[in-house]
């Protein structure tokens, strides 16, 4: 039987580590606050705003929430963004996209300082990353599933890592964040025109480059290969037994409706079937989407002892 990498525990201990950094800048004069910028009201970002502001209470950190109808102009938005981006009060910052189809969504991000963009939100943030200027935060998903592999003395150097999908918010990052870990990082993802890519990742003076591709491999063949596979492709049960072998751990990213199970959710592994091969494997729910608002708090407070 696998061990179940639950996200609980490296939650906590996050949440730990960082009421004591709290408590040492309140005694300074300075309590680290989240600013939330939300455009409407869907229920998934409600679901994860409720998280964010829990976990904000629970390290003693404040934060405050800035909402705004889904009509709001482009021109208004703007400014909005510059204002809490200006606060010196406010020392990271969240925002829910994808925002409404009339607004620009990548030059309202870039108005989010990097110092403050806790998420990885803004193009500028994103570039300098994976160009190795590592003066602003990786988002905060890829962070998490760094977290869980550490938290649970999964090694990484030298050692094999899948990451299935390439998405600018899951899977492009954590490819990145695995290569600095010194792992050795093959991604699996589906192109623009519709072609399933097999490419070797590498490093190069601190950027992430294309090293090969790889032709006539299939994904269960790639990922028998490797030591650790990060599925990060949003489709429910993608990864099946047949891309599992002993030894493997297996951190599943995807939360997916579950089309077996109306009104649940379901990963991008097929865990019932994955489980009884590997050695270790998380969970969805009780993944990794458990970890992800300790991270958004731990690079808030982060980003308040830089300030
Ligand atoms: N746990 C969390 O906190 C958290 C946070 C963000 C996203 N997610 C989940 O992670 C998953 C990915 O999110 P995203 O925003 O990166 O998605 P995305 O749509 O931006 O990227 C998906 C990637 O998967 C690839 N892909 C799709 N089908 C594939 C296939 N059959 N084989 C190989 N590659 C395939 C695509 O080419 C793309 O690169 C989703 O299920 C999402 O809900 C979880």
């Amino acid at each position: 039987m696998a061990e179940r990498l639950t996200g609980k525990p490296v939650a906590d201990a996050i949440k730990a580590s960082l009421t004591d950094k709290v408590t040492a800048l309140k005694a300074k004069g300075t309590t680290p606050k989240l600013g939330i910028i939300r455009v409407g009201a869907r229920p998934d970002d409600l679901f994860y705003e409720g998280g964010a502001k829990k976990t904000c209470t629970a390290v003693g950190m404040e934060y405050e929430v800035f909402e705004h109808d889904e009509a709001i102009t482009e021109a208004d938005l703007e400014k909005a963004v510059t204002e809490v981006g200006a606060r010196s009060d406010i020392h990271g910052i969240l925002m829910f996209a994808p925002l409404p189809s009339h607004l620009d969504e990548n030059k309202i991000k870039s108005l989010i300082p990097v110092e403050k963009d806790v998420d990885c939100l803004s193009p500028i943030s994103a570039d300098k990353l994976f160009a190795g200027n590592g003066s602003g935060f990786p988002p905060c998903t890829p962070t998490a599933c760094m977290d869980m592999l550490a938290h649970y003395n999964v090694p990484l150097q030298g050692h094999k890592c899948v990451v299935i999908g390439q998405g600018a918010v899951v899977g492009k990052p954590v490819s990145y964040l695995l290569l600095k870990a010194g792992a050795a990082v093959t991604t699996v993802y589906i192109d623009e025109t519709g072609t399933l890519c097999v490419d070797e990742l590498a490093l190069k003076g601190g950027s992430m480059e294309l090293a090969k591709r790889l032709q006539g491999v299939t994904t269960p063949e790639i990922c028998k290969e490797a030591d650790v596979i990060v599925a990060a492709a949003g489709v429910p049960r993608l990864v099946k037994a047949d891309a599992a072998t002993a030894g493997q751990t297996f951190i599943d990213v995807g939360i997916n409706a579950d089309p077996e199970n109306p009104g649940k959710y379901c990963g991008d592994v097929d865990y019932a079937n994955v489980e009884p091969i590997v050695s270790r494997i998380s969970p969805v729910p009780a993944g990794v989407g458990s970890v992800t608002t300790s991270v958004l708090c731990k690079h808030t407070v982060a980003a308040c002892e830089k300030a």
